[in-house]
């Protein structure tokens, strides 16, 4: 019998066994090897019950903020790599393993009623993240927020403006949305980001391989911005926050005890013209998300949810 160094040995054991290399991760307490393993000083309840998946500019910010208005549900501490998101499940931060993603989270000081949850936008649309959260958070509720996907597109486009992406700032609207096979990489790889998140029933099929329809919430975006009162209602009876509409902002903020509002910062409920109806973007957009959206619909009703309004309007037009 042989043996090697522990890097050398290492190298060894990936070459004979190179689909080990990409890890996944489960939760080491719900294994007895493991657990006896586990250091004494570690607990296994810093990991979120519900994860806010996105996707990106449907409203997740706001959200979040409702959310932790509410005393018993508590965030992770903010990363400063990735825009305060964590994204964990979604990109090469899994490699660092499941202490790296602990550490963002408190020990919550009640674990029974004490709700911990992460918000990363990314998660949606991602390839990873569903197989990847369900290996380690089965029992986690997932919540995603739609609106209409042309919306949502516009949004993230003037988003990517107003971060100076280079390719946002040369190309406009249109041209990134119609872009053919023969644009430039640049404009390709914008428009890409800018259309697939969209493809809402696509992604929310995905999640369904992991996880059970009973642990998935889908919000309507549309209802969040303009009452988002009920909706905080409908997710986890989060009661008890008050909002007003501020006529200055255009959107609901929180109330707050002595009578001001707490509106979410200026890259949220961004000022920028309306997506100009001169040139045909919306007839682009809605029939390159018509099939998308059809999906979206019988994916629903198999659900037994409601249709958003915005989706039924766009429904109607196909027929
Ligand atoms: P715009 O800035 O394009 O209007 P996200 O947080 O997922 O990036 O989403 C941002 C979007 O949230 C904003 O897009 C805005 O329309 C929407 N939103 C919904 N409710 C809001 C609120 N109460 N305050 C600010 N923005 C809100």
């Amino acid at each position: 019998l042989q043996t090697l160094p522990p890097v050398q040995l290492a190298h060894k054991y990936f070459e004979l066994f190179p689909e080990q290399k990409d890890p996944l991760w489960q939760n080491p307490c719900d294994d007895k090897r493991h657990r006896d393993i586990w250091s004494r000083e570690k607990t296994c309840d810093r990991l979120p019950k519900f994860l806010v998946i996105g996707p990106q500019k449907t409203g997740t910010t706001a959200l979040y903020l409702f959310l932790i208005m509410h005393p018993s549900i508590i965030s992770n501490s903010p990363s400063p790599k990735t825009f305060e998101e964590v994204q964990f499940f979604n990109r090469n931060n899994y490699h660092r393993g499941i202490d790296w993603y602990m550490d963002f989270f408190p020990v919550p000081s009640n674990v029974s009623t004490d709700f911990l949850f992460e918000k990363s936008a990314n998660y949606f649309h991602s390839e990873e993240a569903p197989k990847r959260a369900a290996s380690l958070i089965p029992k986690a509720k997932i919540i995603t927020i739609l609106i209409d996907p042309s919306d949502r597109a516009y949004s993230w486009y003037q988003h990517q403006r107003s971060h100076e992406d280079l390719a946002a700032l040369k190309f406009s609207f249109y041209q990134v949305i119609t872009a053919g096979p023969r644009a430039p990489s640049e404009l390709r790889a914008l428009q890409k980001r800018c259309l697939v998140p969209g493809w809402y029933a696509t992604h929310i099929e995905r999640w369904l391989t992991y996880f059970p329809t009973s642990q998935l919430l889908i919000i309507d975006g549309q209802q969040l911005r303009i009452d988002p009162a009920t909706v905080m209602d409908e997710v986890q009876n989060v009661q008890n926050i008050h909002f007003r509409f501020d006529s200055h902002k255009g959107f609901w903020c929180q109330l707050l005890e002595e009578g001001k509002t707490k509106c979410l910062g200026k890259s949220k409920g961004r000022k920028y013209p309306p997506m100009d109806s001169e040139v045909n973007h919306w007839l682009f957009l809605s029939s390159y998300y018509r099939d998308h959206n059809v999906e979206l619909s019988k994916l629903l009703h198999k659900l037994g949810q409601p249709l958003p309004s915005w989706l039924r309007q766009e429904l109607q037009k196909v027929r």
